[in-house]
């Protein structure tokens, strides 16, 4: 099949990588000149395992193409899917600007019949904004008589494992009012969902709510665990023991249950706002949602004055290593990873940083900037003299440290863990002063 995808970020590359390694004719599609360059040499934009091999072997072997012209791929295209970003506006809710956008330029070179899928994240009633911004332009051209479908079909993959979540979907969602579009669309995600219970069809208001109340309740959980967190640390229960406890719970079950330092990244905390944005704007007072928010904020707060509790309020000439800035492991993503919030929380109190990432850290360099930080190649080479370690993301070879190494290589032992990885006990026994979250 010939498909075009618009928006070559993190959804629609992976998106289209995947849909081309299947055998279907692709066009990555970007208004990023330098990305698509960079893409047709085999430089990606992104870290994501598995998914530079992907796109080098689909390209070499013409299924997955680049441009920055969308009409060449639209030109070719059955389907197009828009996959552009949503970001926050000043107001919480999404921006649509570039979703419309999109839907214009598409409305101003199809000629052929084209089934438009919202991939991007939008709220309820964005698929009939996307249909008028098509229609209009097509019926300015004179062309009102050629014919489209829009569907919704939000996209589920996490960051670290987008690859693998394409390829086996928990579930695929299609939103549409348009039984030949389904079938279309059952058909073109036919190689992923072998067994085809996992496509789901459903209305597309249905469709489009779906994408943000799973992010929702996802977020619900991680806030949920973190108020928890404060009441086991006054109390002396441990969060790690009542989350296996409740997460045995088939009810339940175990994911996203974590104490930590909150939510971060692209998406949860945009996606919240946006679901807040929307129940207000029919009337309704969202409390749950604006509470989720509430305690995910704190939760960076909370962190940066428990560092200040051991420290001391003035941290001129203190030093911390940081293990860890991007807002999940296996990615580089900086979006909103509270690493950011927690560096400049103590950068003014006059702290400095030695700080480590495997991946992230040229990402990290754009948004916190070099004042007062160094960055290192090696988690070990952050520990030199420091006053204390802050570990913020949860990378797998953080868990089995040496840590009589690090002891000689800190000024003081102390470990401000954000993210659970070690064990109170054994930590106090090996001499560190150590503070996790909702662990007495
Ligand atoms: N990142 C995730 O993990 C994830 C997961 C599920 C859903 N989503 C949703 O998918 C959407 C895209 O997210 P992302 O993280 O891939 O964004 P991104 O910022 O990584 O990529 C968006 C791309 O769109 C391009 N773009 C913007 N306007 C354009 C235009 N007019 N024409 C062509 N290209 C244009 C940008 O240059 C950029 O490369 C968002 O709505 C997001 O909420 C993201």
């Amino acid at each position: 099949m010939k498909l075009s995808v618009i928006g070559t970020g993190y959804v629609g590359l992976v998106t289209g990588t995947c849909f081309a390694d299947m055998g279907n004719d692709v066009w990555c599609i970007d208004i990023d000149e330098t990305k698509i360059e960079n893409l047709k040499k085999g430089i990606l934009p992104i870290y994501e395992p598995g998914l530079e091999e992907l796109v080098k072997r689909n390209h070499a072997e013409g299924r997955l193409r680049f441009t920055t012209n969308l009409n060449e791929g639209i030109d070719e295209s059955e389907y197009a899917f828009i996959a552009v970003g949503t970001p926050s506006d000043e107001d919480g809710s999404a921006d649509l600007q570039h979703v419309i956008e999109v839907a214009r330029q598409i409305g101003r070179c199809m000629d052929n019949y084209l089934i438009i899928i919202d991939k991007s994240t939008v709220p309820v009633g964005t698929a009939e904004k996307v249909r008028q911004a098509v229609r209009e332009e097509l019926d300015k051209r004179g062309k009102g008589d050629v014919s489209f479908d829009v569907v919704s079909n939000p996209e589920f993959l996490k960051e670290g494992s987008a690859v693998e979540d394409f390829i086996r979907p928990d579930r695929v969602i299609i939103g549409t009012d348009n039984e030949s579009a389904a079938e279309r669309m059952r058909d073109l995600y036919s190689t992923f969902v072998r067994k085809g219970d996992r496509v789901m069809l459903m209305d597309i208001p249905s469709a489009e709510l779906t994408k943000y109340a799973a992010n929702a309740m996802l977020a619900t959980r991680i806030s949920f665990m973190n108020e928890l967190a404060h009441l086991c640390e006054v109390t002396g229960a441990d969060i790690e023991s009542v989350r296996r406890g409740i997460g045995s719970d088939s009810r339940i079950g175990n994911a996203f249950l974590y104490g930590g330092i909150g939510y971060g990244g692209s998406c949860f905390p945009k996606d919240v706002k946006a679901l807040i944005y929307t129940l207000r704007d029919y009337g309704f007072d969202a409390k749950i949602l604006t509470a989720v928010e509430e305690v995910n904020r704190n939760q960076r707060t909370y962190f940066i004055d428990r560092v200040v509790r051991h420290v001391g309020e003035n941290l001129t000439g203190k030093i911390f290593a940081v293990w860890g800035l991007a807002f999940k492991p296996q990615t580089d993503d900086m979006r909103e990873a509270p690493s950011i919030d927690i560096i400049n929380g103590l950068r003014d109190r006059g702290a400095s940083f030695r700080a480590y990432d495997p991946i992230a850290i040229e990402n990290a360099r754009l948004i916190i900037g070099d004042r007062n930080i160094e960055y290192v190649t090696n988690n070990y080479d952050a520990l030199e003299g420091v006053d204390a370690l802050l570990l913020l993301t949860e990378w797998h070879h953080f868990r089995k440290p040496d840590f009589e190494k690090m002891k000689d290589l800190m000024n003081e032992p102390v470990i401000f863990d954000g993210r659970n990885q070690y064990e109170p006990a054994k930590m106090k026994e090996m001499g560190f002063a150590y503070y996790s979250i909702g662990r007495s």
